[in-house]
């Protein structure tokens, strides 16, 4: 029998900060939900710490939760999801994520160590530009409130770190963390109303204006002092929230619109706020100082008379860059600032002549002999905001779907008369018509006709950009990626939608204001993409174009391509794409970018940023890198100043290896490793396609086995969650089909085919070679192990119980626990190691410490599916439903 311990809902961590907050959070359940909901939630979770220990059966459990009523099992999900919450809270303060060397510090230092001259690192950067691009991409179960809430317990445990006992306004911190924790007891975990895209943007905007903004110019005054020079601003932040409408049918213009503006918005609050504390501060008097003319020129034009500041002459320009930025903010967003100027002044036409503005007053206090003032503080951060996030603040860039601009350009052409069928058209005979278009001036639109109302969307969309750009400047977007792209007509069409709004100039040397990015996300878009590019560059317009730019952007696709063809062959094409793309990019001449559209979860190319960056292939990133940051993955990496400082450390000095001191194997042995990566990819490609899609009734398998029509009906983003009508695997978006395997503690997407594959590869010492010195082998294992410690075949049995045929279920299952086995051993006999995780306690400790308080959770859902299936209409078993995934999610992290 488990023991009941009365005080406590963690007695088997050895952190002491889980054991404190557990302790706290089995108070506030005893205190707000009763002794008897405590009692029930303590035995059940003592059951499953004795179960995972070894020292007792499953029956217990079985016998705690037949025990929930209804309205208890609702309770019961919070307090367990809420515990996982509290528990990934500890960790992230001890810094389970962090990683040895991830600092721009230390990977400078590494590399003068290496040899690498200080030059070299300095020219990387003056060409570099490593973004994190934010996406509403739906994996986020939780709510702001609730993300919110956890910030604060957050901020209070710091407090108590400190060794204070008080808050700054008086709190005892001990009462304050009960308070806040009773807060997240009685906060609603779910949603009510599903999301729409204004609330997308609102959430990413609450990231921007509370961490990215703050954190980026603090992250460069660090790195100046550790470079001892200023580099320019390679490190900005993107996103695709308000402009990725590939599968979304409430990204308009207006969105666009709208989400441009709400940027643009907070960052000239921002810029004026800096400005109003700057001009508190600054109050240099003439007649104490030395005042360079360009600072008095600058007063005098700022319009300020008032007497009492007369003789200050950085008080007066401040005032007047005040009141320029007040008209900044009326002529951009239509709207007055929060605290409006007390004088007028001309709008800036662009935040290059803001930047002039304070470089003045920045040069003012070094010609004063002020340097200290000058070179950094707080003028010194709003230099380098402005330089960052300009009026935009993050780029945004455009996203559709090939098959959409084929049917758009399709209906232009037609209705213009140059071509009636556009669609019939073969590759060949469509490039030489799309060239044909693009090298005239003339435009296709006509302004009179009565176009499909998806042709009115996508042209209002380009209009949309020509006047962002034309408001905001051009950085505000700069690419316009191509979903499911397999061509190069996929490239030119969008480049002459483009041009339809003067964002494609003809002629000598086109210009293109904004870049045409294919997204290649299927396993045989990525091997036809090098000769695609190729073809692409061989066009001479073409050539010219992105010659003149210096750049161009290749984006791949991580998800799609594992739905396609299994973990282990999407990795490999993925890195075989990027060193073939990287070969046809050196022949032309022109610098690579890659952009990585990868997800949270293993199964979508989540798990270490870090790893994964200096894990990338020789020659790949060349200091030019863009990487999706998804769903529950920004609230966990750029959830407050702390962890984004860590994570944008990470991915900036992991770049920088990955350029000046890649860590890869010698030439001699890649051959060798990509050789046997070759023949384990084929065997693995084709177990994971016989299994999903060729075996018979795998999709039936699949639907009734795992929660995905639950998911289905999740309030967690504005996209649909499949991109048509159809129930084929093929159409259903690679982030449902992730999630749904992760509820079920299968997580197929992130090992099925790997262990047939490796176990049937003769040559074990050459696996284990790999193993020990090849980084992308030991990315691909180690992201692997995770999700193997992390998945459970007895769960997935009981999940499997849900297929009523029992032939399908017994011989799909059979499949999946086989493939599991075979991956689980040859995992083990590959790495030397006794058990999962063997080598890497901390994250063995975290996850055993989850897995008791994800298996009842696991049951319940299961139980819960049952009695929907079966038709009862209480809603509470929805509701419960939707909680249990939510705090499976929370509890499994990195499952979206
Ligand atoms: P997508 O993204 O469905 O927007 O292509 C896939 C993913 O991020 O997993």
């Amino acid at each position: 029998m488990a023991d009941i311990d009365t005080a406590s809902l963690a007695p088997i961590s050895q952190n002491p900060d889980i054991r404190y907050l557990g302790r706290i959070l089995g108070d506030v359940i005893r205190a707000y939900g009763g002794e008897k909901l405590f009692r029930q939630t303590e035995y059940i979770r003592s059951a499953s710490v004795d179960r995972h220990r070894g020292i007792a059966g499953a029956d217990e459990i079985d016998t705690g939760l037949e025990a929930l009523n209804l309205d208890d099992t609702l309770s019961f999900v919070r307090g367990f999801m809420l515990f996982s919450m509290l528990a990934n809270l500890a960790e992230d303060r001890q810094g389970v994520a962090q990683e040895n060397g991830a600092t721009v510090a230390e990977a400078v230092e590494r590399l003068r160590q290496n040899g690498v001259a200080d030059e070299a690192i300095n020219d990387l950067l003056a060409h570099s530009l490593i973004v994190p691009v934010l996406t509403a991409h739906p994996t986020e179960v939780r709510r702001k409130s609730m993300i919110d809430h956890k910030n604060r317990v957050a901020d209070l445990m710091k407090l108590r770190d400190a060794g204070l006992d008080e808050t700054p306004s008086g709190d005892r911190i001990d009462e304050a963390l009960h308070r806040q924790i009773a807060l997240l007891w009685q906060t609603r975990p779910l949603r009510r109303e599903r999301l729409f895209v204004a609330d997308e943007v609102e959430n990413a905007r609450a990231y921007m204006q509370d961490v990215f903004l703050p954190v980026l110019p603090m992250l460069y005054a660090r790195w100046e002092r550790v470079l001892g020079h200023r580099p320019p601003a390679f490190l900005r932040l993107g996103s695709w929230i308000g402009g990725d409408r590939d599968g979304n049918p409430f990204v308009t213009a207006e969105a666009l619109r709208h989400a441009l503006g709400r940027q643009a918005e907070t960052a000239l609050v921002h810029y004026l706020d800096g400005v109003h504390a700057l001009g508190q501060d600054l109050s240099i008097a003439t007649g104490l100082s030395n005042t360079p003319s360009a600072v008095l020129e600058l007063a005098e034009s700022s319009g300020d008379n008032a007497p009492s500041r007369a003789d200050e002459p950085y008080r007066r320009a401040l005032a007047g860059i005040y009141a320029r930025l007040c008209a900044t903010h009326v002529a951009l967003t239509g709207k007055q600032p929060p605290r409006p100027s007390a004088i007028d002044g001309e709008a800036y036409a662009s935040p290059g002549d803001l930047r002039r503005d304070l470089v003045v007053l920045a040069n003012g206090l070094a010609d004063n002999g002020a340097g200290i003032l000058a070179s950094g503080g707080a003028l010194g951060r709003l230099i380098r905001a402005v330089e960052i996030f300009g009026f935009h603040l993050a780029t945004l860039d455009l996203r559709q779907n090939s098959d959409v601009h084929e049917r758009v350009v399709g209906e232009l052409l037609k209705v213009a008369g140059v071509c009636p069928d556009y669609s019939a058209l073969d590759e060949a005979a469509r490039i030489a018509l799309l060239r044909a278009e693009l090298g005239h001036s003339r435009l296709l639109i006509n302004r009179w006709h009565d176009y499909g109302e998806e042709t009115v969307k996508e042209l209002a969309i380009v209009e949309a950009a020509a006047q962002a750009h034309a408001r905001y400047g051009p950085q505000s977007i700069t690419a316009y990626n191509i979903s499911k792209a397999e061509s190069v007509s996929d490239m030119l069409e969008v480049n002459l939608l483009l041009k339809e709004a003067g964002l494609y100039r003809p002629g000598a040397v086109p210009q293109a204001a904004i870049m045409a990015v294919p997204l290649f996300e299927t396993i045989g878009d990525l091997e036809n993409a090098p000769q695609i590019m190729r073809a692409y560059f061989a066009l001479p317009e073409i050539a010219a174009l992105v010659k003149a730019r210096g750049y161009q952007e290749v984006m791949v696709g991580y998800s799609d391509s594992n739905k396609d063809g299994g973990y282990l062959t999407s990795t490999w094409s993925l890195n075989h794409a990027s060193r073939a793309l990287a070969k046809v990019f050196a022949e032309t001449g022109i610098a690579m970018q890659l952009f990585h559209g990868r997800g949270g979860a293993v199964g979508r190319g989540g798990g270490s940023s870090f790893a994964a960056i200096r894990a990338q292939p020789r020659g790949t990133v060349q200091g030019r890198i863009r990487i999706t940051e998804q769903g529950e993955v920004i609230a966990a990496k750029y959830g407050t100043v702390e962890s984004a400082e860590l994570n944008l450390e990470a991915i900036t000095s992991a770049a920088l290896i990955a350029t000046l001191d890649h860590d890869g194997v010698s030439e001699a042995d890649e051959t060798r490793f990509a050789a046997a990566m070759d023949m384990i990819s084929r065997d693995a490609f084709r177990t994971y396609r016989d299994l999903v899609y060729g075996t018979e009734g795998f999709n039936q398998f699949f639907r009734a086995a795992t929660p995905i029509s639950e998911i289905a009906d999740l309030k967690i983003g504005s996209r649909p969650a499949s991109r048509s009508k159809s129930q084929r695997i093929e159409d259903l978006r690679a982030i449902p089909w992730v999630f749904s395997w992760a509820q079920a503690r299968i997580m197929l997407p992130g090992w099925y085919g790997v262990g047939q594959a490796l176990g049937g590869f003769a040559d074990k010492g050459l696996l284990a070679a790999m193993a020990q010195g090849w980084p992308f082998f030991q990315a691909l294992l180690g992201n692997m192990e995770m999700v193997l410690a992390k998945s459970d075949m007895t769960i997935a049995r009981h999940y499997a119980g849900l297929v009523p045929d029992e032939a399908l279920r017994e011989h799909v299952f059979g499949e999946i626990r086989s493939g599991w086995n075979a991956a689980h051993d040859s995992l083990l006999s590959i790495t030397g190691q006794p058990r999962l995780l063997a080598n890497n306690p901390a994250l063995d400790t975290s996850i055993r410490l989850r897995l008791p308080y994800i298996e009842p959770l696991n049951l319940l859902q299961i139980e819960l599916i049952k009695r929907h299936r079966a038709g009862e209409a209480d809603e509470r078993i929805s509701e419960g439903i939707q909680l249990s995934i939510n705090a499976i999610a929370t509890a499994l992290r990195n499952s979206g």
